[in-house]
Protein backbone atom coordinates (compact mmCIF):
# COMPACT_ATOMS: atom_id res chain seq x y z
CA UNK A 1 0.00 0.00 0.00
CA UNK A 2 1.02 3.56 -0.34
CA UNK A 3 0.52 4.08 2.74
CA UNK A 4 0.21 7.86 3.72
CA UNK A 5 1.88 8.97 0.56
CA UNK A 6 -0.29 10.21 -2.13
CA UNK A 7 2.00 7.64 -4.85
CA UNK A 8 3.75 5.03 -4.72
CA UNK A 9 7.41 6.96 -5.98
CA UNK A 10 7.01 9.53 -2.96
CA UNK A 11 6.14 6.39 -1.01
CA UNK A 12 9.53 4.62 -2.35
CA UNK A 13 12.07 7.82 -2.51
CA UNK A 14 11.15 7.95 1.77
CA UNK A 15 11.67 4.35 2.08
CA UNK A 16 15.33 5.17 1.34
CA UNK A 17 17.04 5.88 4.53
CA UNK A 18 15.52 2.47 5.90
CA UNK A 19 16.11 0.31 2.51
CA UNK A 20 19.46 1.73 2.22
CA UNK A 21 20.67 0.84 5.79
CA UNK A 22 19.22 -2.68 5.34
CA UNK A 23 21.22 -3.40 1.99
CA UNK A 24 24.41 -1.96 3.54
CA UNK A 25 23.90 -4.76 6.77
CA UNK A 26 24.37 -7.34 4.58
CA UNK A 27 27.10 -5.65 2.81
CA UNK A 28 29.57 -4.46 6.28
CA UNK A 29 29.99 -5.54 9.33
CA UNK A 30 29.82 -2.52 11.66
CA UNK A 31 31.90 -3.93 14.42
CA UNK A 32 34.86 -4.90 12.85
CA UNK A 33 35.10 -2.10 10.28
CA UNK A 34 34.69 -4.09 7.36
CA UNK A 35 33.38 -4.56 4.16
CA UNK A 36 31.85 -8.47 3.83
CA UNK A 37 30.15 -10.22 0.48
CA UNK A 38 27.04 -12.29 0.68
CA UNK A 39 29.57 -15.12 0.03
CA UNK A 40 32.66 -14.56 0.74
CA UNK A 41 34.33 -17.37 -0.24
CA UNK A 42 33.93 -15.95 -3.81
CA UNK A 43 37.59 -15.13 -5.42
CA UNK A 44 37.80 -11.68 -6.47
CA UNK A 45 41.82 -11.64 -6.44
CA UNK A 46 41.72 -13.19 -10.06
CA UNK A 47 39.57 -10.56 -11.46
CA UNK A 48 41.64 -8.27 -13.93
CA UNK A 49 38.82 -6.42 -15.74
CA UNK A 50 35.41 -5.68 -15.03
CA UNK A 51 32.48 -5.22 -17.77
CA UNK A 52 29.45 -3.04 -16.24
CA UNK A 53 26.21 -3.68 -18.58
CA UNK A 54 22.32 -2.24 -17.86
CA UNK A 55 20.04 -0.26 -18.69
CA UNK A 56 18.06 3.12 -17.67
CA UNK A 57 18.62 4.17 -13.90
CA UNK A 58 20.51 0.74 -13.11
CA UNK A 59 22.94 2.04 -15.98
CA UNK A 60 23.62 5.30 -14.49
CA UNK A 61 24.32 3.22 -10.69
CA UNK A 62 27.06 1.29 -12.54
CA UNK A 63 28.41 4.66 -14.18
CA UNK A 64 29.11 5.80 -10.59
CA UNK A 65 30.72 2.73 -9.75
CA UNK A 66 32.92 2.23 -12.41
CA UNK A 67 34.34 5.48 -10.15
CA UNK A 68 34.70 3.95 -7.24
CA UNK A 69 36.19 0.27 -9.14
CA UNK A 70 38.96 2.44 -10.93
CA UNK A 71 39.15 4.55 -7.83
CA UNK A 72 39.69 1.73 -5.05
CA UNK A 73 40.30 -1.29 -6.77
CA UNK A 74 42.46 0.01 -9.96
CA UNK A 75 40.85 -2.54 -11.89
CA UNK A 76 39.65 -1.08 -15.70
CA UNK A 77 36.12 -0.72 -16.17
CA UNK A 78 34.35 -0.76 -19.16
CA UNK A 79 30.25 -0.08 -18.91
CA UNK A 80 27.98 -0.10 -21.94
CA UNK A 81 23.64 0.39 -21.93
CA UNK A 82 22.82 -3.62 -22.53
CA UNK A 83 21.16 -2.99 -25.88
CA UNK A 84 24.34 -2.02 -27.67
CA UNK A 85 26.82 -4.32 -25.72
CA UNK A 86 25.92 -6.94 -27.48
CA UNK A 87 26.20 -5.89 -30.69
CA UNK A 88 29.74 -4.21 -30.80
CA UNK A 89 32.21 -7.84 -30.62
CA UNK A 90 32.76 -6.93 -26.87
CA UNK A 91 36.64 -8.09 -26.00
CA UNK A 92 35.78 -10.31 -22.90
CA UNK A 93 39.14 -11.39 -21.49
CA UNK A 94 39.94 -14.40 -19.31
CA UNK A 95 39.92 -12.71 -15.41
CA UNK A 96 37.02 -11.02 -16.66
CA UNK A 97 33.79 -10.40 -14.47
CA UNK A 98 30.40 -8.95 -15.68
CA UNK A 99 28.69 -7.20 -13.37
CA UNK A 100 25.24 -6.88 -14.25
CA UNK A 101 22.54 -4.48 -12.57
CA UNK A 102 18.84 -4.63 -12.54
CA UNK A 103 16.37 -3.74 -10.33
CA UNK A 104 13.52 -6.53 -12.13
CA UNK A 105 16.60 -8.98 -12.46
CA UNK A 106 14.72 -9.69 -16.08
CA UNK A 107 15.27 -6.89 -18.29
CA UNK A 108 15.70 -8.36 -21.30
CA UNK A 109 18.69 -6.49 -22.92
CA UNK A 110 20.82 -6.84 -19.61
CA UNK A 111 20.08 -10.60 -19.80
CA UNK A 112 21.22 -11.25 -23.18
CA UNK A 113 24.31 -9.66 -22.21
CA UNK A 114 24.22 -11.76 -19.27
CA UNK A 115 24.26 -14.46 -21.38
CA UNK A 116 26.74 -13.43 -24.19
CA UNK A 117 29.45 -12.73 -21.71
CA UNK A 118 28.57 -16.35 -19.92
CA UNK A 119 29.30 -17.95 -23.14
CA UNK A 120 32.32 -16.01 -23.86
CA UNK A 121 34.04 -16.95 -20.22
CA UNK A 122 33.02 -14.33 -17.59
CA UNK A 123 32.15 -15.02 -14.43
CA UNK A 124 28.84 -13.11 -13.49
CA UNK A 125 28.10 -11.18 -10.82
CA UNK A 126 24.30 -9.38 -10.55
CA UNK A 127 23.21 -6.72 -8.35
CA UNK A 128 19.61 -7.29 -8.35
CA UNK A 129 16.46 -6.03 -6.39
CA UNK A 130 14.75 -9.61 -6.94
CA UNK A 131 15.84 -12.45 -5.38
CA UNK A 132 13.98 -14.73 -6.90
CA UNK A 133 14.60 -13.33 -10.79
CA UNK A 134 16.14 -14.89 -13.58
CA UNK A 135 19.35 -12.91 -13.61
CA UNK A 136 19.94 -13.80 -9.77
CA UNK A 137 19.59 -17.00 -11.00
CA UNK A 138 22.18 -17.11 -12.93
CA UNK A 139 24.63 -15.62 -11.51
CA UNK A 140 27.92 -16.78 -10.23
CA UNK A 141 27.80 -14.10 -7.56
CA UNK A 142 24.51 -12.75 -6.47
CA UNK A 143 24.68 -9.14 -4.69
CA UNK A 144 20.68 -8.66 -3.83
CA UNK A 145 19.87 -5.02 -3.06
CA UNK A 146 17.13 -4.98 -0.42
CA UNK A 147 15.27 -2.10 -1.35
CA UNK A 148 12.08 -4.24 -1.06
CA UNK A 149 9.03 -4.59 -3.73
CA UNK A 150 9.60 -1.48 -6.15
CA UNK A 151 6.14 -0.12 -7.86
CA UNK A 152 6.76 3.07 -9.04
CA UNK A 153 7.61 2.83 -13.04
CA UNK A 154 10.25 5.50 -12.24
CA UNK A 155 12.66 3.61 -10.24
CA UNK A 156 14.42 5.68 -6.70
CA UNK A 157 14.78 3.31 -3.43
CA UNK A 158 16.34 0.49 -6.14
CA UNK A 159 18.97 2.99 -7.39
CA UNK A 160 20.01 4.21 -4.19
CA UNK A 161 20.40 0.75 -2.56
CA UNK A 162 22.32 -0.24 -6.31
CA UNK A 163 24.97 2.34 -5.07
CA UNK A 164 24.98 1.03 -1.50
CA UNK A 165 25.76 -2.93 -2.82
CA UNK A 166 28.12 -1.48 -5.61
CA UNK A 167 30.59 0.80 -3.43
CA UNK A 168 30.87 -2.31 -0.67
CA UNK A 169 31.26 -4.45 -3.76
CA UNK A 170 34.11 -1.83 -5.13
CA UNK A 171 35.76 -1.99 -1.46
CA UNK A 172 35.27 -5.99 -1.28
CA UNK A 173 37.49 -5.62 -4.84
CA UNK A 174 40.22 -3.33 -3.70
CA UNK A 175 40.77 -5.04 -0.59
CA UNK A 176 41.03 -8.77 -2.29
CA UNK A 177 43.62 -6.89 -4.80
CA UNK A 178 45.92 -5.87 -1.85
CA UNK A 179 44.42 -2.25 -2.02
CA UNK A 180 42.53 -1.46 0.69
CA UNK A 181 44.73 -1.62 4.29
CA UNK A 182 42.64 -1.89 7.58
CA UNK A 183 42.94 2.04 8.04
CA UNK A 184 41.36 3.12 4.26
CA UNK A 185 38.95 0.53 4.94
CA UNK A 186 37.73 1.04 8.31
CA UNK A 187 36.86 4.77 6.91
CA UNK A 188 35.37 3.35 3.75
CA UNK A 189 32.88 1.80 5.96
CA UNK A 190 32.44 4.65 8.05
CA UNK A 191 31.12 7.05 5.74
CA UNK A 192 29.03 4.09 3.79
CA UNK A 193 27.54 3.89 7.35
CA UNK A 194 26.65 7.67 7.41
CA UNK A 195 24.56 6.68 4.56
CA UNK A 196 21.14 6.63 5.85
CA UNK A 197 21.37 9.62 8.33
CA UNK A 198 22.15 11.86 5.00
CA UNK A 199 19.58 10.30 3.21
CA UNK A 200 17.30 11.10 6.08
CA UNK A 201 18.56 15.06 6.31
CA UNK A 202 17.87 15.28 1.96
CA UNK A 203 14.65 14.22 2.58
CA UNK A 204 13.99 16.70 4.83
CA UNK A 205 13.86 19.54 2.10
CA UNK A 206 11.18 17.68 0.15
CA UNK A 207 8.88 20.64 0.81
CA UNK A 208 11.23 23.47 -0.38
CA UNK A 209 12.08 21.52 -3.85
CA UNK A 210 7.96 21.11 -3.76
CA UNK A 211 7.88 24.66 -3.73
CA UNK A 212 10.49 25.18 -6.37
CA UNK A 213 8.72 22.55 -8.90
CA UNK A 214 6.34 25.76 -10.41
CA UNK A 215 10.21 27.08 -11.81
CA UNK A 216 10.64 23.66 -13.67
CA UNK A 217 7.24 22.63 -14.72
CA UNK A 218 6.96 25.72 -16.87
CA UNK A 219 9.86 25.12 -18.77
CA UNK A 220 10.24 23.20 -22.31
CA UNK A 221 13.35 21.99 -21.67
CA UNK A 222 15.69 21.36 -18.29
CA UNK A 223 19.26 20.49 -18.45
CA UNK A 224 21.59 18.94 -15.58
CA UNK A 225 24.86 19.21 -14.73
CA UNK A 226 27.14 17.64 -12.93
CA UNK A 227 30.95 16.01 -12.88
CA UNK A 228 32.74 13.01 -11.38
CA UNK A 229 30.34 10.76 -9.94
CA UNK A 230 27.75 13.09 -10.27
CA UNK A 231 27.64 13.62 -14.07
CA UNK A 232 25.59 10.14 -14.06
CA UNK A 233 23.43 11.54 -11.40
CA UNK A 234 22.72 14.44 -13.78
CA UNK A 235 21.87 11.77 -16.06
CA UNK A 236 19.48 10.24 -14.00
CA UNK A 237 18.28 13.68 -12.74
CA UNK A 238 17.33 14.28 -16.30
CA UNK A 239 15.72 10.98 -17.13
CA UNK A 240 13.78 10.95 -14.06
CA UNK A 241 12.24 14.31 -15.23
CA UNK A 242 11.57 12.94 -18.70
CA UNK A 243 10.09 9.99 -17.43
CA UNK A 244 7.14 11.15 -15.33
CA UNK A 245 7.09 15.41 -16.16
CA UNK A 246 7.56 14.66 -20.02
CA UNK A 247 9.44 17.63 -20.00
CA UNK A 248 12.64 17.28 -22.23
CA UNK A 249 15.82 17.32 -20.41
CA UNK A 250 19.18 16.17 -20.61
CA UNK A 251 22.21 15.52 -18.43
CA UNK A 252 25.54 16.78 -19.31
CA UNK A 253 28.90 16.08 -18.11
CA UNK A 254 29.55 20.05 -16.70
CA UNK A 255 32.96 20.15 -18.56
CA UNK A 256 31.09 19.66 -22.04
CA UNK A 257 28.82 22.36 -22.19
CA UNK A 258 31.22 24.52 -23.76
CA UNK A 259 31.29 21.80 -26.46
CA UNK A 260 28.22 22.93 -27.85
CA UNK A 261 25.46 22.23 -25.58
CA UNK A 262 25.55 26.12 -24.50
CA UNK A 263 24.29 27.30 -27.39
CA UNK A 264 21.08 25.72 -25.95
CA UNK A 265 20.96 28.15 -23.07
CA UNK A 266 18.51 31.19 -22.78
CA UNK A 267 16.66 32.23 -19.82
CA UNK A 268 14.08 29.55 -20.63
CA UNK A 269 15.91 26.81 -20.02
CA UNK A 270 16.33 26.17 -16.02
CA UNK A 271 19.98 24.30 -15.23
CA UNK A 272 19.99 22.04 -12.69
CA UNK A 273 23.64 21.71 -11.43
CA UNK A 274 24.78 19.14 -8.97
CA UNK A 275 27.98 20.47 -7.06
CA UNK A 276 28.85 19.00 -4.07
CA UNK A 277 31.97 20.38 -1.83
CA UNK A 278 34.75 18.56 -2.96
CA UNK A 279 37.47 18.22 -5.14
CA UNK A 280 35.69 19.07 -8.41
CA UNK A 281 33.85 21.69 -7.08
CA UNK A 282 35.92 24.86 -8.46
CA UNK A 283 35.22 23.45 -11.63
CA UNK A 284 31.61 22.62 -11.56
CA UNK A 285 31.03 26.27 -10.60
CA UNK A 286 32.87 27.33 -13.31
CA UNK A 287 30.89 26.19 -15.65
CA UNK A 288 28.23 27.28 -14.37
CA UNK A 289 29.14 30.68 -14.34
CA UNK A 290 29.75 30.14 -17.87
CA UNK A 291 26.08 29.26 -18.20
CA UNK A 292 25.23 32.08 -16.12
CA UNK A 293 26.81 34.18 -18.14
CA UNK A 294 24.58 33.54 -21.07
CA UNK A 295 21.44 34.32 -18.62
CA UNK A 296 21.15 30.43 -18.21
CA UNK A 297 18.57 30.27 -14.77
CA UNK A 298 20.53 27.92 -12.52
CA UNK A 299 19.43 25.71 -9.73
CA UNK A 300 22.33 25.22 -7.47
CA UNK A 301 22.24 22.11 -5.69
CA UNK A 302 24.89 21.65 -2.94
CA UNK A 303 25.52 21.64 0.23
CA UNK A 304 25.98 25.13 2.69
CA UNK A 305 29.26 25.89 2.29
CA UNK A 306 28.89 25.21 -1.38
CA UNK A 307 25.47 26.87 -1.50
CA UNK A 308 27.42 30.05 0.24
CA UNK A 309 30.15 29.98 -2.08
CA UNK A 310 28.08 29.47 -5.38
CA UNK A 311 24.93 30.23 -4.84
CA UNK A 312 24.78 33.81 -5.69
CA UNK A 313 23.06 34.53 -9.06
CA UNK A 314 21.06 31.34 -8.99
CA UNK A 315 17.42 31.35 -9.54
CA UNK A 316 17.63 28.97 -6.68
CA UNK A 317 19.42 26.84 -4.12
CA UNK A 318 18.68 23.39 -2.78
CA UNK A 319 21.09 22.52 0.59
CA UNK A 320 22.09 19.51 0.91
CA UNK A 321 23.98 17.76 4.08
CA UNK A 322 27.83 18.08 3.64
CA UNK A 323 29.08 14.93 3.34
CA UNK A 324 31.95 12.79 1.86
CA UNK A 325 32.35 12.42 -1.77
CA UNK A 326 31.72 8.64 -1.64
CA UNK A 327 27.91 8.85 -0.54
CA UNK A 328 27.33 11.66 -2.49
CA UNK A 329 25.80 10.51 -5.03
CA UNK A 330 23.56 8.45 -2.83
CA UNK A 331 22.42 11.59 -1.07
CA UNK A 332 22.32 13.69 -4.24
CA UNK A 333 19.57 11.37 -5.58
CA UNK A 334 17.01 12.46 -3.49
CA UNK A 335 16.60 16.02 -4.69
CA UNK A 336 16.59 14.52 -8.41
CA UNK A 337 13.99 12.39 -7.31
CA UNK A 338 12.12 15.27 -5.45
CA UNK A 339 12.34 17.88 -8.14
CA UNK A 340 11.00 14.89 -10.84
CA UNK A 341 8.01 14.15 -8.53
CA UNK A 342 6.77 17.56 -7.57
CA UNK A 343 7.66 18.65 -11.26
CA UNK A 344 5.20 15.90 -12.28
CA UNK A 345 2.51 16.01 -9.76
CA UNK A 346 2.28 19.63 -10.46
CA UNK A 347 1.87 18.90 -14.21
CA UNK A 348 -1.03 16.52 -13.23
CA UNK A 349 0.66 13.69 -15.05
CA UNK A 350 0.63 9.65 -13.71
CA UNK A 351 3.30 9.95 -11.68
CA UNK A 352 3.84 6.23 -10.94
CA UNK A 353 2.46 4.91 -14.31
CA UNK A 354 3.59 7.33 -17.04
CA UNK A 355 2.82 7.09 -20.41
CA UNK A 356 4.44 4.29 -22.88
CA UNK A 357 6.16 2.73 -19.86
CA UNK A 358 6.32 -0.59 -18.07
CA UNK A 359 7.92 -1.19 -15.24
CA UNK A 360 9.80 -4.02 -16.41
CA UNK A 361 11.26 -4.36 -20.00
CA UNK A 362 10.86 -7.83 -21.32
CA UNK A 363 11.61 -7.43 -25.16
CA UNK A 364 14.86 -6.45 -26.92
O1 LIG B 1 14.76 -3.62 -13.84
P1 LIG B 1 15.92 -2.87 -14.42
O2 LIG B 1 16.73 -2.19 -13.39
O3 LIG B 1 16.78 -3.79 -15.28
O4 LIG B 1 15.30 -1.79 -15.36
C1 LIG B 1 16.12 -0.97 -16.14
C2 LIG B 1 15.37 0.22 -16.70
O5 LIG B 1 14.30 -0.23 -17.51
C3 LIG B 1 14.83 1.13 -15.61
O6 LIG B 1 15.84 1.58 -14.76
C4 LIG B 1 14.10 2.34 -16.20
O7 LIG B 1 15.01 3.16 -16.86
C5 LIG B 1 13.36 3.09 -15.09
N1 LIG B 1 11.99 3.30 -15.47
C6 LIG B 1 14.00 4.40 -14.74
O8 LIG B 1 13.28 5.10 -13.78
Amino acid sequence: SKGNHRHYMLKEIYEQPVVVAQTLRSYLRRMEDQVSLPIPDFDLGGIRRVTIVACGTSFYAGMVAKYWFEQFARVPVDIDVASEFRYRAPVMEEGGLMIVISQSGETADTLAALRHARAEGQKIAAVVNVPTSTMAREADLLLPTHAGPEIGVASTKAFTCQLAVLAAFAANLARAKGRLDAKAEKELVRHLAEAPAALNAALAYDESIEGMAHLVASARDVLYLGRGPDYPLALEGALKLKEISYIHAEGYAAGEMKHGPIALIDDQVPVIVLAPSGPLFEKTVSNMQEVQARGGKVVLVSDYDGVQAAGEGCMATITMPKVHPLIAPMVYAVPVQLLAYHVAVAKGTDVDQPRNLAKSVTVE
